[in-house]
């Protein structure tokens, strides 16, 4: 997992590994600043969790690169942006095509980018909610694998609406990522498309 702050979405998600809700294991939490305090939440479960400053590294590619060579390294399937504040680069796209996964607290593509729940409040609009999407080399784009709606009440603030919008992207996340793991999908254009099962018992 990667991230830059808090760290919510990792807790809400290591807390599904260990109740059985996700059939995974966080194998290592990379944060680009030291202070985010989800890598000590990490450490605190047990769970690798390192710094890796983009100061120290040469340009953008070394750093994704760096990135990269280290989940490989770990042996992970997937990895999942949780608040991480940067722009994934080539380096990471391709060392995990269609392997990274973002979560984005508006129902895209509406209010891509930074502040999506005052975005969405000061649009107006009467329903906003949680993305879990598929991550290409745009920001806050990528084919959607799911979505939570939620309502904008009439006395909302940011706070108020963030609040709400969480509580969705804790349960919305661990329920994406383990359809992800599942398999059983395709990429058809910009859709993430559930194949049918076949059952082949006649
Ligand atoms: C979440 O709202 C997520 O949707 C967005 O950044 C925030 C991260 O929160 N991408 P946290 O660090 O998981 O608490």
């Amino acid at each position: 997992m990667l991230i830059s702050g808090r760290g919510s979405n990792l807790h809400a998600i290591i807390d599904a590994t260990r109740d059985g809700a996700l059939d995974a294991d966080v194998a290592i939490v990379i944060a680009n600043r030291a202070e985010a305090p989800g890598l000590q939440h990490a450490r605190d479960a047990g769970i690798e969790a390192v710094c890796l400053s983009p100061r120290a590294y040469a340009d953008r590619n070394a750093y994704d690169a760096a990135i990269a060579d280290l989940l490989r390294a770990r042996g992970v399937a997937l990895v999942c942006l949780a608040g991480f504040m940067r722009l994934i680069g080539r380096p990471l796209l391709d060392a995990f095509p269609n392997r990274i996964l973002n979560i984005h607290p508006s129902l895209l593509p509406a209010f891509p980018g930074l502040d999506a729940q005052r975005q969405a409040l000061a649009h107006g609009v009467r329903v906003t909610g949680a993305t879990v999407h598929l991550v290409d080399g745009d920001l806050d784009a990528g084919p959607i694998v799911s979505q939570s709606a939620v309502p904008v009440l009439d006395d909302d603030t940011v706070e108020t609406l963030s609040a709400r919008i969480l509580i969705e992207e804790h349960r919305l996340y661990p329920a994406a990522i383990q359809r992800v793991l599942d398999g059983g999908w395709i990429v058809r254009g910009r859709r993430f498309v559930q194949m049918k099962t076949v059952d082949t018992r006649e």
